[in-house]
């Protein structure tokens, strides 16, 4: 049942190609313009979204942070990240305008279902974006999303995170397409990007040896921490996350622009630090700024294991390991990025002799409050 893998988590992190392709399968038309009359809302209805509120929890509450820069960018329609025990009690805004998406792998999360409720009864419109067919969120949403990634069995997150980033994406390219004029041809062009990611995450998935070498080499690290910028950020809270759960290690993700505002008394000698570092073509010069942290952080004694771009030369002076990943457009880097830090953790839990699919303490879906 784990096809030839150790564990399931390894079996999901390498379906991930496909669940990605499947989450996209079905949903153009013979144009390449997406078509999601699934949803059942009407046009008119999406055209009247004045303002998105994603709501999750754990992995998914990451999803949704990538989601939120990429649709603000397509869309400029504001986007708001809140985690769904948070959003529940802190009496939010929203109105009839409001899009409510919920992000859910399992449906069952019952903090995730009691914002959807919520949502609804203040009026707004609610899309789950959910891996689970029949489970009770989408159940209690007017529109389902669904993510095709297939059964996730391990209780760390993987392939069910890839197709969630993607469906979001869906959402927002479909969102701009509506918009039409130039919102709609920036979409066409990023969405023929999209359908090449899955190919692109299977090349990487076939380049990850160094990866599980450096995570067996680690077992006896205390701390690790990961830095990223604009999408390259959640990535790095997702990277923490999972090194958490796997292998009960202290982690912690920040955003590389924050360093200076206090994380960067943390550095020392040795310590492990992983950087996302954005794609040379990133907007705002990105890029040069994240290679000024990894040359900072690196002056300090920190080792530095930085996931960069084929191609990209500008890191190699200040990097103490380069774990390459295929070129992609910014917005979709999360989908490559975050390979590695996945491959990292569940070796890194195996190097300890850990369960690596039933971490100490959790659940695959937490259905109380
Ligand atoms: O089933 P859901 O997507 O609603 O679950 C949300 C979180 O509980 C989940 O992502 C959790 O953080 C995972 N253990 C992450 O690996």
């Amino acid at each position: 049942e784990k096809g030839g893998y150790d564990t399931f988590m390894e079996k999901e992190i390498h379906e991930q190609p496909q669940a990605v392709g499947d989450t996209l399968l079905g949903r153009t038309d013979e144009d390449g313009r997406l078509v999601l009359d699934e949803l059942r809302i009407s046009e008119e209805q999406l055209k009247n979204v004045d303002r998105i509120t994603i709501v999750a929890c754990g992995t998914a509450a990451y999803a949704g942070m990538v989601a939120k820069y990429a649709i603000e960018h397509w869309t400029r329609i504001p986007v708001e990240v809140a985690l769904a025990h948070e959003f529940r009690y802190c009496d939010p805004i929203v109105s009839e305008r409001t899009l409510v998406v919920s992000i859910s792998q399992s449906g069952e999360t019952m903090d995730t279902l009691m914002a959807v409720k919520h949502a609804r009864e203040l009026g707004a419109l609610t899309v789950s974006v959910c891996n689970t067919h029949g489970s009770t969120i989408p159940r209690e949403s007017d529109a389902v999303l669904y993510t095709h990634a297939g059964p996730e069995i391990a209780v760390a997150s993987t392939k069910a995170f890839l197709a969630q980033i993607t469906a979001c994406y869906v959402l927002g390219l479909y969102l701009a397409q509506l918009r039409g004029g130039s919102y709609a041809d920036d979409a066409a062009a990023v969405l023929k990007d999209l359908h090449e990611v899955p190919d692109k995450i299977a090349e990487l998935l076939g380049s990850m040896d160094r990866v599980q070498e450096i995570a067996r080499f680690m077992a006896d690290t205390r701390s690790v921490l990961f830095l990223g910028r604009h999408v390259g950020y959640p990535i790095a809270m997702e990277g923490a996350l999972k090194l958490k759960e796997l292998a009960y290690i202290h982690a912690e993700g920040f955003a590389a622009g924050e360093l200076k505002h206090g994380p960067i008394a943390l550095i020392e000698p040795g310590q492990p630090v992983f950087i996302v570092v954005p794609g040379p073509d990133t907007p705002h010069g990105l890029h040069g700024k994240v290679v000024s942290n990894i040359q900072e952080i690196r002056a300090r004694g920190a080792r530095t294991l930085v996931i960069a771009q084929e191609g990209d030369t500008a890191v190699e002076p200040f990097a103490d390991e380069i774990i390459r990943v295929p070129a992609t457009s910014p917005m979709l880097a999360p989908l490559l990025t975050v390979v590695p830090l996945q491959v990292f953790a569940l070796h890194l839990s195996t190097a300890k002799g850990l369960d690596v699919d039933q971490p100490r303490n959790l659940a695959k879906s937490v259905t109380v409050e």
